[in-house]
């Protein structure tokens, strides 16, 4: 039974029903909305509305329906009632009577709902932060493990200069430490609370709001009940997080799938997290980190669909806002997929040190190295710039790399250039010169990674 049908004399169209109901995706807010109703209850019993005695029977009928159905999601999604705050009352209803009709006076729907979904997007917030944390330790182990492995570095996708596998690994944990704290800021600034604003005027009893407010472990309680009702700015912040994460992880993706294709093979994909081909035997697609890319462009969508939904909006609530659930649960879950999706392909991440470590020697990248050596003979860089061009355009027609060349072909493009060049074209002596915060120097990586050590696992 609908929650409105006194001032109806006919029955809705089982069309229209099927398609203004919400219970099928909004089910997911019934802890929310069981939290929420308790939290009311007390309320309305300091108002006296209810009497002690009554408060603790709603109370303690909503903690047997919370238990009794804590696991049967499912079920509760395809109930047939309009929505999660239609269920909920129906069912406590069905438990205490004429009791359970008490509990909705001086609420409504609009608050009831804009209180649920900040209850959800808080808890969802805790969540993600966990599942980004565990990525990041992931991350973490396998930079550890490969402090020291060398591996080229991409400008344009050419070869530029090298790096470390550690030093690309904290790359992206640094991205995710963004995301971490996005996420902590979008928590922090939704955690106030709407409930008491009723439908959009507020609640016409006298209700302290503040101590509901953090009866429900708010901040505090929102300060105007018509942009209470509809505020969904948290949705949209959340949804951005999670678009900017994915994209995050959307690049990690691609640059793992480069590296693991044939003709890159600096790394191995482990078996648990690709798949074969039905037709060519020799296939190991990298579908985990495919998707994770794919998936990106779904989440972002989900964005874009509330964006467009709140636009021109007028005040205060519309059922259009029903429209901000689906797409949040489902980047959401996408998103947290994704964290826990990537953690399971570095877990089982192999190097093929000795592809990498040719890659890294070739593609003169130890090219600005050659220049920074006449700069330190007193050759202007510019000219230095041009030289070394030169010697690059030699090397690459004779098929060497640089420190394959001789003294005496060096002299040729410059006479400044002796013995003393080698030692500077080597990939270690390229790496320890980057010796400043945040550089590829080995050292600098390591100071890094016990300080992080520090942060995530203590
Ligand atoms: N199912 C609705 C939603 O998700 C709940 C609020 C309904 N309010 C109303 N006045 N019809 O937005």
């Amino acid at each position: 039974m609908a929650l409105w049908g006194g001032r109806f004399t006919q029955d809705s169209d089982v069309r229209f029903k099927h398609f203004n109901d919400s219970l099928r995706f909004d089910y997911r807010l019934f802890h929310e909305d069981v939290e929420g109703s308790r939290a009311w209850a007390q309320a309305l019993a300091q108002v006296k509305v209810l009497s002690e005695q009554e408060c603790a029977s709603l109370i303690q009928a909503l903690n047997e329906l919370e238990q009794e159905m804590t696991g049967r999601e499912l079920e509760i999604a395809a109930a047939g009632d309009e929505d999660i705050h239609s269920y909920v009352e129906r069912r406590l209803i069905e438990k205490v009577g004429a009791l359970g009709k008490k509990l909705h006076t001086g609420r409504s729907r609009n608050d009831q709902v804009a209180l649920d979904l900040k209850l959800f997007c808080r808890g969802a917030c805790d969540d993600l932060m966990q599942a980004v944390r565990h990525l990041q330790r992931e991350l973490l182990k396998v930079a550890d493990e490969n402090q020291g492995v060398i591996f080229p570095g991409y400008t344009h996708l050419q070869r530029a200069q090298p790096v470390t596998f550690a030093h690309f690994c904290l790359a992206y944990l640094q991205m995710l430490d963004r995301d971490f704290v996005r996420l902590n800021n979008v928590r922090d600034l939704l955690n106030i609370c709407p409930l008491g604003s009723a439908a959009l005027a507020g609640t016409a009893y006298p209700i302290d709001r503040e101590a509901l407010a953090k009866n429900l472990g708010f901040k505090g309680a929102t300060h105007n009940s018509l942009d209470a009702v509809s505020d969904r700015d948290h949705v949209m912040e959340l949804l951005s997080c999670a678009s900017i994460s994915m994209v995050h992880l959307s690049r990690l993706a691609e640059d793992l799938i480069i590296y693991n294709s044939g003709e890159a093979n600096f790394l191995e994909l482990s078996d648990k997290v690709t798949s074969g081909s039905s037709l060519m035997p020799q296939k190991k697609n990298p579908d985990a980190c495919e998707l994770i890319r794919g998936k990106a462009g779904r989440v972002v969508g989900s964005l874009m669909g509330i964006l467009t939904t709140v636009k021109a909006l007028p005040l205060a609530y519309d059922k259009d806002l029903q429209e901000d659930k689906e797409g949040l649960f489902d980047a959401l879950d996408t998103w947290h997929e994704c964290l826990d999706m990537m953690a399971l392909v570095f877990e089982g991440i192999k190097l093929n040190k000795a592809k990498i470590e040719a890659a890294a020697k070739g593609g003169y990248s130890n090219a600005t190295e050659l220049a920074d050596y006449l700069v330190s003979k007193g050759v202007p860089f510019r000219e230095a710039h041009d030289i070394v061009g030169q010697v690059v355009l030699y090397a690459i027609a004779q098929n060497k790399a640089l420190e394959e060349l001789s003294v005496e072909e060096f002299k040729r493009f410059k006479d400044v250039i002796a013995e003393d060049v080698y030692p500077i074209l080597s990939l270690e002596s390229i790496l320890a010169k980057r010796d400043v915060l945040g550089g590829v120097a080995v050292n600098q990586t390591k100071a890094e990674i016990e300080a992080l050590k520090q942060q995530l696992l203590a």
